[in-house]
């Protein structure tokens, strides 16, 4: 066997990825879902009920009085903070470990898949564009592959520093040169197998290269600002994180000025104090 055969094979080491989450990732995906549809699907699921519960009487909302049912939490905080808090807290069990092969520590790629999700809402406010669960969805993900590949990254590490030295490569094109497969490119066919919609598994697979995406542009393209904007801050920049060839044409297509970068990078901070109380909790 190769060694991609072996990284590929690895992938089946993961947990599965929940039933219910895979359902209300579906439901999101149709238009013609209602909010009560999704309450239906999670409402049997205690773990998930415990959690939207808990984080709508956390300090991120804020609220006078305490919210003691679903269908409660529906009308306090609406239906695309329902769906992103289940998505949140149903994926988390998948960042939390250490990534020791991309220096991350434990919680550390947690915090930056959060710091993506929580910028593809505060961006596409920014950019006038619709917030959608999808690409909150897709920015939460898109370092999925670096889970698998972690343990990979670490064993041949130097190789891929030197190429990155030597050979002026990003680390993304390192992994491939060394591992045969990247990251984003390993995340796409976990998502795949997960059987996620495909708008998001392209987000995953191309958050790197968005020049490269077939369709779903807008939202790779997001997914791939959100991830430079979180890495500008330091927040999950391990191994790799000053290692990317910053693409200047998406910055340009989105034409941000620092300015517009700072005010973002304000909010992000302001929204992530307001999450540490779950971010802590795998
Ligand atoms: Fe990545
Ligand atoms: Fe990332």
């Amino acid at each position: 066997m190769n060694l991609v055969e072996v990284v590929l094979q690895s992938v089946t080491q993961l947990p599965p990825f929940p039933a219910v989450i895979q359902r209300v990732l579906q439901l999101v995906e149709d238009p013609k879902t209602s909010a009560r549809d999704v309450v239906e699907v999670i409402q049997y699921d205690q773990s998930v009920t415990a959690n939207v519960l808990m984080v709508c009487n956390s300090a991120y909302f804020s609220l006078r009085r305490p919210v003691h049912s679903l269908a409660e939490a529906l009308v306090r905080i609406g239906f695309n903070n329902l769906v992103e808090i289940i998505l949140t807290r149903g994926t988390s069990f998948l960042f939390f470990q250490a990534c020791q092969g991309y220096q991350l520590q434990n919680g550390e790629l947690w915090r930056h898949s959060v710091a993506c999700a929580l910028l593809s809402q505060i961006l596409a406010d920014r950019l006038n564009q619709k917030k959608s669960p999808i690409q909150f969805t897709a920015a939460l993900l898109h370092d999925v592959g670096k889970v698998v590949l972690a343990g990979f990254v670490r064993e041949h590490f130097e190789e891929i520093r030197r190429r990155v030295q030597e050979e002026n490569l990003s680390f993304l094109e390192a992994e491939k040169a060394t591992l045969g497969i990247d990251h984003a490119e390993l995340g796409g066919k976990i998502a795949e197998n997960w059987k996620f919609p495909p708008d998001i598994v392209a987000g995953i697979r191309y958050h790197h290269t968005p020049f490269l995406a077939p369709e779903f542009q807008d939202l790779v393209s997001l997914a791939y600002l959100c991830d430079v904007v979180a890495l500008m801050t330091g927040i999950g920049g391990g191994a790799d994180g000053l290692s990317y060839h910053a693409y200047k044409e998406v910055m340009e297509q989105y034409a941000l000025k620092e300015q517009d970068l700072e005010e973002v990078i304000i909010d992000l901070e302001s929204r992530m104090k307001k999450v540490e109380g779950f971010l802590n909790v795998p």
